[in-house]
Formats: C-alpha cells, sequence, structure tokens
C-alpha cells in the first residue's frame, strides 16, 4: 500500500455498521477482567490468550467467543468493554457505529438484561462526551436459541427500546433460518424497530437463507451475504431493494482464504451496495475499521472513488435521522474535496 493511500483511509470519515461488542473484547480487557472478578483463566498471558484464537469455521470461532464472554459479568464490565471499543474507533475517525451485542449469552448465564444494557448505554454516553463518538444499539437473537427465547429477550427489552435502534440475527446458522424468527422479527418492526440479519459466508441452505432475509422477514440490510454472488435472481432482488451488505474481510479470509479479491470486486461489478467493517475485532488480530478498509483496498485494489463511496454507503444506510445523516455526508463531500484539491 502506497503511504498516501494508507492516509488517504486513516483520515477517511467512518462509520462501522457490523461490530459485536462481545467480539471487541481485547486479551488485555480479558486479564482485567479475569483478575477483576476473580475468574480463573487458562491462560497467563495476553500473548497466550492470543495464540489461542485458531479457528477454521463459524462454529471453531463461536466457541472461543462464548468462552470469552463468560468473562463479562458486571455493569461495569461491559461499560469498559463498550468504551475501550468507542475509544478505538474515534482514534480511527470513525463518526458512527452501530454495535450489536448479545443479551442472551449473558441472560442464560444469570446476568440481568439491565445489567448488560446499562453498562453498555453508560460508556456510550461517556465515549460521546469524551471523544465525540455517536454509536446506536442493535439487539441480536443467538439463532441456535430457540424462538421462545427470542421472544422473552425482546419483552425483557421493551423498557430499553429508547436505546435499541434495531435488532439482528447473529450465532449458529446451520438448521437455524432467518423464518425461525418471523414472529419476533414482525414484533420488533411493530415497535418501530429496524432489522439486519446475518447470512454468513458459505453456510448450509444460505442461499435460502438470503432468499428469506429479502422476501419473507424483508431485513433492511444483510450482514455478510457474500453468497448472494452465486445465484443471479437473489442480486437481482438485493439491487431491485436497494440492500446494503455489510461485509467484514477479516472472518471471510479465514473461512474462504485467499477469495477477498474476487468476492469484493464481485459485489462491487454486481452493483450492490458495500460496507466494510470488523465484525469481531477483538478476535481477529485487532483489525478495527482502518486496518479493516487496508486490507480490502490492498486486496481488491480499491481507488480512492470506491472507500469514499463504501464510506458513503454506510452512511447514507445508517439508522439515524436525515439531519444527522446530512451532517455526515457533508463531512465526507468536505474530506473528498480536500483530497481532491491536494491531489
Ligand atoms: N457472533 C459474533 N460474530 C459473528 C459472526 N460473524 N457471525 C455470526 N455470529 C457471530
Ligand atoms: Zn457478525
Amino acid at each position: 500500500m502506497t503511504g498516501s493511500i494508507a492516509a488517504f483511509i486513516d483520515a477517511l470519515p467512518k462509520a462501522e455498521l457490523h461490530v459485536h461488542l462481545e467480539g471487541t473484547l481485547e486479551a488485555s480487557l480479558k486479564m482485567d477482567l479475569a483478575r477483576r472478578n476473580d475468574h480463573p483463566l487458562k491462560e497467563s498471558s495476553e500473548e497466550a490468550i492470543r495464540a489461542g484464537y485458531i479457528y477454521h469455521d463459524l462454529l471453531s470461532f463461536l466457541s472461543l467467543y462464548y468462552e470469552g464472554v463468560e468473562l463479562l459479568l458486571t455493569e461495569n464490565d461491559f461499560y469498559d468493554l463498550c468504551y475501550q471499543y468507542l475509544r478505538k474507533s474515534a482514534s480511527q475517525n470513525v463518526l458512527y457505529t452501530e454495535m450489536f451485542f448479545d443479551p442472551q449469552l449473558h441472560t442464560r448465564r444469570g446476568i440481568p438484561f439491565a445489567t448488560v444494557i446499562t453498562g453498555i448505554t453508560r460508556a456510550r454516553e461517556a465515549a460521546e462526551r469524551d471523544f465525540g463518538i455517536r454509536s446506536q444499539l442493535i439487539m441480536c437473537f443467538v439463532r441456535e436459541m430457540s424462538a421462545e427465547s427470542a421472544d422473552e429477550t425482546f419483552t425483557q427489552a421493551l423498557p430499553y427500546l429508547d436505546d435499541i435502534v434495531g435488532v439482528g440475527l447473529d450465532s449458529y446458522e446451520t438448521g437455524n433460518p432467518p423464518a425461525k424468527f418471523a414472529q419476533v422479527f414482525a414484533r420488533a418492526r411493530a415497535a418501530g424497530l429496524h432489522l439486519t440479519m446475518h447470512c454468513d459466508l458459505d453456510q448450509e441452505n444460505t442461499h435460502e437463507h438470503i432468499r428469506q432475509a429479502l422476501d419473507d422477514l424483508a431485513s433492511e440490510r444483510i450482514d455478510h451475504g457474500l453468497n448472494v454472488l452465486d445465484r443471479p435472481e437473489l442480486i437481482a432482488r438485493a439491487r431491485e431493494r436497494d440492500i446494503v451488505f455489510t461485509i467484514c474481510p477479516s472472518p471471510n479470509d479465514v473461512i474462504r482464504p485467499g477469495c477477498g479479491r474476487r468476492d469484493l470486486r464481485g459485489m462491487l461489478d454486481a452493483g450492490l451496495r458495500i460496507t466494510i467493517n470488523s465484525d469481531d475485532p477483538g478476535y481477529m488480530n485487532s483489525a478495527y475499521m482502518t486496518e479493516c478498509l487496508r486490507s480490502a483496498q490492498e486486496t481488491a485494489d480499491l481507488t480512492r472513488a470506491e472507500l469514499l463511496a463504501i464510506s458513503r454507503n454506510a452512511f447514507a444506510s445508517a439508522w439515524i435521522s436525515d439531519a444527522e445523516r446530512s451532517h455526515y455526508l457533508e463531512a465526507l463531500d468536505r474530506f473528498a474535496a480536500l483530497q481532491a484539491e491536494e491531489a
């Protein structure tokens, strides 16, 4: 990567639309939490923790992710997790972020919903005050858990709906299609929440999952969703619905090594709208937005205009007011004009 494109990516005003808060848990915070909560850790150093991050598919990734989640116990733990992610993101010129969280992974361990969301909400407020970064929350349903459990979780969330902008669907996809959650998604939509769902790369029945997300559940975005490229009818449908795909280069590199170039170019050439995101940076070599954009730029040879369009897609499809959107898009336009003058 030439120096100047790296500097361009550093300074680019960014928005992130696909990051799991629990996946931002860094080895350093794991050590702190284990000490603080008197929780035994197998590893005795950050290096040893990171050395254990070996996975080759969604299932082996999720087992690491679920193990890490066990360290989060108190409201302050959730505060620290969220504050650290927001501080890091603000340092990378991320102006706005929509963060997934998985309440069921905590409530099933006996941690009250209120503990989780209060810690996160306090951190969001503190980070906006301290660093100017704006954020919102997307509550994910854990798809290998039952539809009844998702429904109960939505009921627990009712007193906090002002702090939640949308609902999503993540975790283990095999045998857990979007249709399993049709009722709770309908309930969320009726309550005024936005909808998105994961269709992870190369999962069983992925094309049917993408179709359900697009047609049956009328999802507003698709998280990952690269297999759309295999089916012209799905491409056509996604274009018709102007769907944004939140692409995460880091896990894709693991699941389908070396295909980043073909995948990213394929999405752009098919006229699909994409954003680039970090997913689970704590488990993926601490690749936050800047690192992810740099790697996407290198793999797919993205031009400055394409990087600007990707950032524009993120602000344009963020779940924010028109006034806020104009504010961010103007910042992006000013950045583009300045870059054009300097070129
Ligand atoms: N949970 C955390 N990261 C995830 C991902 N990329 N896909 C599905 N579930 C997840
Ligand atoms: Zn994800």
